[in-house]
Protein backbone atom coordinates (compact mmCIF):
# COMPACT_ATOMS: atom_id res chain seq x y z
CA UNK A 1 0.00 0.00 0.00
CA UNK A 2 1.26 3.51 -0.84
CA UNK A 3 0.71 5.87 1.82
CA UNK A 4 0.61 9.73 1.06
CA UNK A 5 1.04 11.83 4.01
CA UNK A 6 -0.31 15.07 4.22
CA UNK A 7 -1.34 17.90 6.73
CA UNK A 8 -4.80 18.07 7.03
CA UNK A 9 -8.14 17.55 5.75
CA UNK A 10 -7.82 20.12 2.98
CA UNK A 11 -4.71 18.72 1.86
CA UNK A 12 -6.15 15.11 1.80
CA UNK A 13 -9.10 16.59 -0.18
CA UNK A 14 -6.96 18.40 -2.79
CA UNK A 15 -4.75 15.60 -3.07
CA UNK A 16 -7.48 13.22 -3.13
CA UNK A 17 -9.50 15.27 -5.86
CA UNK A 18 -5.59 15.66 -7.99
CA UNK A 19 -5.33 11.86 -8.06
CA UNK A 20 -8.96 11.08 -9.09
CA UNK A 21 -8.85 14.24 -11.68
CA UNK A 22 -5.72 12.76 -13.07
CA UNK A 23 -7.23 9.45 -13.50
CA UNK A 24 -10.02 10.99 -15.68
CA UNK A 25 -7.90 13.05 -17.98
CA UNK A 26 -5.64 9.33 -18.53
CA UNK A 27 -9.14 7.84 -19.52
CA UNK A 28 -12.13 9.66 -19.56
CA UNK A 29 -14.41 6.95 -19.88
CA UNK A 30 -13.44 5.62 -16.54
CA UNK A 31 -15.74 3.45 -13.96
CA UNK A 32 -15.51 5.46 -10.81
CA UNK A 33 -16.25 4.09 -7.74
CA UNK A 34 -17.83 6.41 -4.78
CA UNK A 35 -17.90 6.40 -1.48
CA UNK A 36 -19.85 8.33 0.67
CA UNK A 37 -19.56 10.00 4.52
CA UNK A 38 -18.03 13.01 5.72
CA UNK A 39 -14.32 11.54 4.68
CA UNK A 40 -14.65 12.68 0.54
CA UNK A 41 -16.77 15.70 0.85
CA UNK A 42 -13.85 17.97 0.66
CA UNK A 43 -12.66 15.76 -2.25
CA UNK A 44 -15.99 16.16 -3.99
CA UNK A 45 -16.08 20.22 -3.95
CA UNK A 46 -12.43 20.08 -4.96
CA UNK A 47 -13.70 17.78 -8.12
CA UNK A 48 -16.35 20.62 -8.86
CA UNK A 49 -14.17 23.60 -8.87
CA UNK A 50 -12.00 22.23 -10.83
CA UNK A 51 -14.84 21.15 -13.12
CA UNK A 52 -15.89 24.77 -13.02
CA UNK A 53 -12.41 26.30 -13.40
CA UNK A 54 -10.81 23.75 -16.00
CA UNK A 55 -13.80 21.97 -17.69
CA UNK A 56 -12.54 18.68 -17.23
CA UNK A 57 -15.56 16.51 -18.41
CA UNK A 58 -17.41 13.62 -16.49
CA UNK A 59 -19.69 12.95 -19.84
CA UNK A 60 -18.24 9.89 -20.52
CA UNK A 61 -17.51 8.62 -16.46
CA UNK A 62 -19.85 6.12 -15.24
CA UNK A 63 -19.91 5.44 -11.33
CA UNK A 64 -20.75 2.84 -8.61
CA UNK A 65 -21.70 3.70 -4.89
CA UNK A 66 -20.56 1.57 -2.39
CA UNK A 67 -23.56 1.41 -0.37
CA UNK A 68 -27.07 2.97 0.54
CA UNK A 69 -29.06 3.15 3.30
CA UNK A 70 -32.76 0.57 3.72
CA UNK A 71 -35.75 2.50 3.89
CA UNK A 72 -34.82 5.59 2.57
CA UNK A 73 -36.00 7.12 -0.37
CA UNK A 74 -34.02 8.66 -3.06
CA UNK A 75 -35.38 11.98 -2.19
CA UNK A 76 -34.70 11.98 1.39
CA UNK A 77 -31.70 14.16 2.62
CA UNK A 78 -30.05 11.56 4.52
CA UNK A 79 -30.35 9.12 1.58
CA UNK A 80 -26.95 8.06 -0.23
CA UNK A 81 -28.78 9.03 -3.61
CA UNK A 82 -29.48 12.91 -1.97
CA UNK A 83 -26.18 13.14 -0.53
CA UNK A 84 -24.31 11.98 -4.11
CA UNK A 85 -26.39 14.40 -5.92
CA UNK A 86 -26.12 17.69 -3.43
CA UNK A 87 -22.25 17.32 -2.88
CA UNK A 88 -21.33 15.92 -6.88
CA UNK A 89 -23.89 15.01 -9.15
CA UNK A 90 -25.75 18.21 -9.29
CA UNK A 91 -22.63 20.17 -9.95
CA UNK A 92 -20.74 18.64 -12.94
CA UNK A 93 -21.30 17.55 -16.16
CA UNK A 94 -22.42 13.42 -15.69
CA UNK A 95 -25.26 12.17 -17.03
CA UNK A 96 -27.19 10.89 -14.39
CA UNK A 97 -27.87 7.89 -16.32
CA UNK A 98 -24.08 6.87 -15.60
CA UNK A 99 -24.68 6.99 -12.01
CA UNK A 100 -25.16 4.00 -9.99
CA UNK A 101 -26.23 3.32 -6.20
CA UNK A 102 -27.67 0.47 -4.74
CA UNK A 103 -32.15 1.04 -3.92
CA UNK A 104 -32.39 0.62 -0.80
CA UNK A 105 -36.28 1.85 -1.13
CA UNK A 106 -37.55 -1.65 -2.75
CA UNK A 107 -39.70 -4.35 -1.46
CA UNK A 108 -37.16 -7.37 -2.91
CA UNK A 109 -33.43 -6.26 -1.15
CA UNK A 110 -32.00 -9.74 -2.46
CA UNK A 111 -33.07 -8.85 -6.10
CA UNK A 112 -31.56 -5.54 -5.92
CA UNK A 113 -27.98 -7.35 -4.67
CA UNK A 114 -27.98 -9.46 -7.16
CA UNK A 115 -29.18 -6.91 -9.69
CA UNK A 116 -26.43 -4.14 -8.27
CA UNK A 117 -23.74 -6.99 -8.18
CA UNK A 118 -24.54 -7.88 -11.83
CA UNK A 119 -23.97 -4.25 -12.51
CA UNK A 120 -20.65 -3.44 -10.93
CA UNK A 121 -19.22 -6.74 -12.60
CA UNK A 122 -20.17 -5.44 -15.87
CA UNK A 123 -18.57 -2.43 -15.36
CA UNK A 124 -15.43 -3.26 -13.57
CA UNK A 125 -14.81 -0.29 -11.96
CA UNK A 126 -11.11 1.42 -12.37
CA UNK A 127 -10.80 4.05 -9.17
CA UNK A 128 -12.58 2.73 -6.06
CA UNK A 129 -12.75 5.69 -3.49
CA UNK A 130 -12.67 4.74 0.16
CA UNK A 131 -13.19 5.91 3.24
CA UNK A 132 -12.89 3.88 6.68
CA UNK A 133 -15.07 3.15 9.66
CA UNK A 134 -13.38 3.58 13.09
CA UNK A 135 -14.36 0.07 13.32
CA UNK A 136 -12.61 -0.79 9.92
CA UNK A 137 -15.29 -1.35 8.44
CA UNK A 138 -15.23 -0.11 4.17
CA UNK A 139 -18.92 0.68 2.68
CA UNK A 140 -20.93 -0.95 5.10
CA UNK A 141 -19.18 -4.08 5.41
CA UNK A 142 -18.94 -4.19 8.98
CA UNK A 143 -16.35 -6.46 11.04
CA UNK A 144 -17.16 -10.71 10.45
CA UNK A 145 -18.11 -9.60 7.15
CA UNK A 146 -16.93 -12.55 4.67
CA UNK A 147 -13.83 -11.58 2.60
CA UNK A 148 -16.13 -13.53 -0.11
CA UNK A 149 -18.96 -11.57 0.22
CA UNK A 150 -20.75 -10.00 -2.89
CA UNK A 151 -23.14 -7.09 -2.78
CA UNK A 152 -25.70 -7.56 0.45
CA UNK A 153 -28.23 -6.25 3.01
CA UNK A 154 -26.17 -5.81 6.49
CA UNK A 155 -27.12 -4.87 9.77
CA UNK A 156 -25.62 -2.07 10.80
CA UNK A 157 -23.19 -2.34 13.97
CA UNK A 158 -24.53 -0.11 16.93
CA UNK A 159 -21.31 1.77 16.61
CA UNK A 160 -21.60 3.00 13.49
CA UNK A 161 -25.10 3.77 13.78
CA UNK A 162 -23.98 6.01 16.86
CA UNK A 163 -21.42 7.43 14.47
CA UNK A 164 -24.14 8.63 11.79
CA UNK A 165 -26.88 9.60 14.21
CA UNK A 166 -24.96 12.98 13.69
CA UNK A 167 -26.49 13.80 10.65
CA UNK A 168 -29.99 12.11 11.68
CA UNK A 169 -33.00 14.22 13.82
CA UNK A 170 -31.62 11.52 16.42
CA UNK A 171 -30.20 7.87 17.15
CA UNK A 172 -33.94 6.23 16.53
CA UNK A 173 -34.21 7.81 12.96
CA UNK A 174 -30.88 6.12 11.64
CA UNK A 175 -31.64 2.91 9.52
CA UNK A 176 -30.97 -0.10 10.75
CA UNK A 177 -30.45 -1.82 7.75
CA UNK A 178 -28.38 -1.12 4.45
CA UNK A 179 -27.18 -2.88 1.20
CA UNK A 180 -23.58 -2.64 0.50
CA UNK A 181 -21.20 -3.94 -2.29
CA UNK A 182 -19.46 -6.92 -0.87
CA UNK A 183 -16.01 -7.04 0.04
CA UNK A 184 -15.09 -9.16 -2.79
CA UNK A 185 -16.91 -6.38 -4.70
CA UNK A 186 -14.66 -4.05 -3.72
CA UNK A 187 -11.43 -5.93 -4.04
CA UNK A 188 -12.26 -6.58 -7.78
CA UNK A 189 -11.71 -2.86 -8.35
CA UNK A 190 -8.50 -2.70 -10.47
CA UNK A 191 -7.40 0.07 -7.96
CA UNK A 192 -8.16 1.63 -4.73
CA UNK A 193 -7.82 5.04 -3.33
CA UNK A 194 -8.20 5.24 0.78
CA UNK A 195 -8.57 8.57 2.42
CA UNK A 196 -8.28 8.68 5.91
CA UNK A 197 -8.72 11.77 7.95
CA UNK A 198 -8.76 13.30 11.59
CA UNK A 199 -7.96 11.67 15.04
CA UNK A 200 -11.18 9.32 15.25
CA UNK A 201 -9.31 6.78 12.62
CA UNK A 202 -5.90 6.90 13.93
CA UNK A 203 -6.42 3.49 15.75
CA UNK A 204 -8.35 1.86 12.45
CA UNK A 205 -5.31 3.06 10.40
CA UNK A 206 -2.69 1.96 12.91
CA UNK A 207 -4.19 -1.41 12.90
CA UNK A 208 -4.48 -1.11 9.01
CA UNK A 209 -0.65 -0.41 8.52
CA UNK A 210 0.26 -2.41 11.46
CA UNK A 211 1.99 -6.41 10.67
CA UNK A 212 -1.48 -8.03 11.48
CA UNK A 213 -2.41 -10.30 9.12
CA UNK A 214 -6.01 -9.71 7.41
CA UNK A 215 -8.55 -11.08 9.36
CA UNK A 216 -12.25 -10.29 8.90
CA UNK A 217 -12.95 -8.84 12.21
CA UNK A 218 -10.96 -6.12 10.86
CA UNK A 219 -12.58 -5.50 7.23
CA UNK A 220 -10.34 -2.96 6.15
CA UNK A 221 -6.86 -5.09 6.54
CA UNK A 222 -8.01 -7.26 3.25
CA UNK A 223 -6.65 -4.05 1.51
CA UNK A 224 -2.77 -5.19 2.33
CA UNK A 225 -3.79 -8.04 -0.05
CA UNK A 226 -4.93 -6.03 -3.23
CA UNK A 227 -2.09 -4.86 -5.77
CA UNK A 228 -2.67 -0.95 -6.10
CA UNK A 229 -3.98 0.58 -2.93
CA UNK A 230 -3.18 4.35 -2.17
CA UNK A 231 -3.95 5.75 1.04
CA UNK A 232 -3.79 9.33 1.46
CA UNK A 233 -3.89 9.90 5.13
CA UNK A 234 -3.60 13.46 7.07
CA UNK A 235 -0.84 13.65 10.31
CA UNK A 236 -3.75 13.17 12.67
CA UNK A 237 -5.18 10.51 11.29
CA UNK A 238 -1.41 9.31 11.24
CA UNK A 239 -0.69 10.29 14.88
CA UNK A 240 -0.52 6.81 16.42
CA UNK A 241 1.27 5.21 13.71
CA UNK A 242 4.71 6.29 13.95
CA UNK A 243 5.00 7.16 10.11
CA UNK A 244 6.39 11.16 10.25
CA UNK A 245 7.08 11.46 6.90
C1 LIG B 1 -19.93 5.33 6.49
C2 LIG B 1 -19.98 4.79 5.04
C3 LIG B 1 -18.63 4.38 4.57
C4 LIG B 1 -17.66 5.43 5.07
C5 LIG B 1 -17.49 5.30 6.55
C6 LIG B 1 -16.73 6.43 7.20
O1 LIG B 1 -20.91 4.86 7.32
N1 LIG B 1 -20.90 3.71 4.77
O2 LIG B 1 -18.62 4.24 3.17
O3 LIG B 1 -16.42 5.30 4.46
O4 LIG B 1 -18.72 5.06 7.18
O5 LIG B 1 -17.52 7.56 7.29
P1 LIG B 1 -16.96 9.01 7.57
O6 LIG B 1 -16.18 9.41 6.37
O7 LIG B 1 -18.19 9.86 7.77
O8 LIG B 1 -16.13 8.93 8.78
Amino acid sequence: MNIVRVDSYEEMSKAGARYIIDKIKANPKMTLGLATGSTPKGTYQYIIEDHKQNGTSYQQISTFNLDEYIGLSAEDPNSYHFYMKDLLFNHIDIPLNHTHIPNGDTVDKEEECVRYEVKVKEASIDLQILGIGANGHIGFNEPGTSFHSKTHVVALAESTREANARFFPSIDDVPKHAITMGIASIMASKEILLLVSGDAKSEALERLLSDQLPSEDFPASILKTHPRVTIIADNEALMSTGITR
